[in-house]
């Protein structure tokens, strides 16, 4: 254990110290408590479909790459040659029944078998074992509604048991319908100069910032009128455990984005919504999510999923997917694309107002004075309780930071622990 954890993060108080936005000790620490342990989201069944179609992506800092081997099977391997560690697969994605590293020519076919080393026979003497130098693969490999994820833990607990009661709120967003979501587009890059909890956080539940940052854009008429609605609407946030939370509306609350193709085609579907997710719709629509760490989920405004790729203690790489219904018509999947586009990715008038708020958040705790004071997350404090039918801690008021101390309980507590019992 590097950094001394003590009083970062005060549950009790709803505390939370800006050191852990900033100091590279505990930056480290994350990069092996949380990012080598956890189950990360790699990328969408839909980008890989083909034998041989690949993605590559990251875990932490660490250079990944998914693969669709010539059987049809999805593997994921560190994305790093065996030989010097060279990154391997430069692209971004494609097709390749195999990867030949740039610097000597190692090649590995795309199930991570090194096939062929140059020079063997007279450089190595032909004494080279090729079994034992094929690519690393992750430690274990899951699915859920076609999101991939995976984990370098091989003592990590089941996807199935690391998502827990999230489960419902996931088949909302991409299991609503027969056949599932599929992405369209590619994915939007970004760098933003802040610290990756803040983005993760915000999309945990922070229903107060909404009203009054995206004021502008919601004027604009950027995402209809949901949003000026939030302070009097129903909705609960709901924090499902494991460190999961999601935001929701009240169940009859607008949250389409006001363009005929798409209200229409909500209108069209709602019955079958309803009766394929059951009565728990009733109660409450999911509105948008973090699975910890560091995947998030909107689908107000856009349908957008996205990874807070950490870049350093000030730095975070964002991804940004679109997704939409399979059986959707063409033109509502392009009518999505447009209001994503419109809406977030870096030119998107929401995100540009949500980005410079991590920004600053993270700055000012550059400042060794600034830094030594607490952050409060204490909204909504004791007015919440475990809710059955919503499966989750569910604060009495839709405005409240109870997800917050939810995710950052869990990050202290998998900061913390060096074993999946403890947790
Ligand atoms: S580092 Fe890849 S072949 Fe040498
Ligand atoms: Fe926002």
């Amino acid at each position: 254990m590097v950094a001394d954890l003590k009083g970062l993060v005060d549950i009790d108080q709803g505390l939370l110290s800006r050191r852990i936005f900033i100091e590279p000790d505990i930056y480290q620490q994350e990069m092996e408590q949380i990012f080598a342990r956890c189950w990360l989201f790699l990328c969408h069944e839909t980008q890989i479909p083909k034998p041989g179609d690949y993605f590559t992506t990251y875990m932490g800092e660490d250079p990944v790459l998914v693969v669709r081997d010539s059987g049809g099977r999805i593997n994921a391997f560190l994305n790093v040659c065996a030989h010097r560690g060279n990154k391997l697969c430069r692209a971004e994605s494609g097709n390749a029944a195999s990867f030949i590293c740039a610097y000597h020519g190692w090649a590995y076919s795309n199930d991570g078998k090194l096939q062929a080393v140059p020079n063997l026979k007279d450089a190595y003497y032909d004494d080279l074992d090729q079994s034992k130098w094929g690519l690393t693969p992750v430690a274990q490999m899951d699915t859920y509604n076609g999101l991939i994820f995976a984990t370098f833990d091989p003592d990590a607990p089941p996807l199935d048991d690391y998502l827990g009661d999230v489960k419902w709120y996931l088949d909302v967003f991409f299991n609503r319908r027969e056949g599932g979501v599929e992405v369209i587009g590619g994915v939007h890059k970004w760098m933003a100069p802040c610290n990756w909890k803040l983005p993760a956080d915000n999309f945990c539940g922070d229903g107060y910032h909404t009203g009054w940052s995206h004021l502008s854009a919601v004027q604009s008429g950027f995402g209809g009128d949901f949003r000026v609605k939030t302070a009097s609407a129903g909705g609960k946030s709901v924090a499902t455990g494991n460190g999961h939370c999601i935001l929701t509306l009240g169940p009859d609350d607008p949250s389409d984005p006001a363009v005929p193709e798409i209200l229409d085609y909500e209108e069209s579907i709602a019955a079958e919504v309803r009766k394929r997710m059951g009565p728990r719709l009733d109660l409450v629509k999911p509105h948008v999510g973090t699975l910890f760490p560091n995947f998030s989920m909107l689908r107000s405004v856009a349908r957008v999923f996205r990874v807070w790729h950490p870049r350093g203690p000030d730095k975070t790489e964002i991804w940004n997917w679109v997704f939409v219904d399979k059986a959707a018509p063409p033109e509502v999947k392009e009518a999505f694309r447009i209001v994503a586009l419109r809406a977030f990715g870096p030119g998107g008038g929401f995100e540009q107002d949500d980005m410079d708020n991590w920004q600053e958040c993270t700055q000012t705790a550059r400042g060794v004075v600034s830094r030594r004071y607490m952050s409060n997350i204490s909204m909504g404090l004791g007015h919440e309780s475990y809710d059955h039918d919503l499966m989750g801690w569910v604060s009495d008021y839709r405005l409240t930071e109870n997800n917050h101390r939810h995710f950052y309980d869990r990050w202290a507590q998998v900061m913390a622990s060096d074993s999946w019992a403890n947790l």
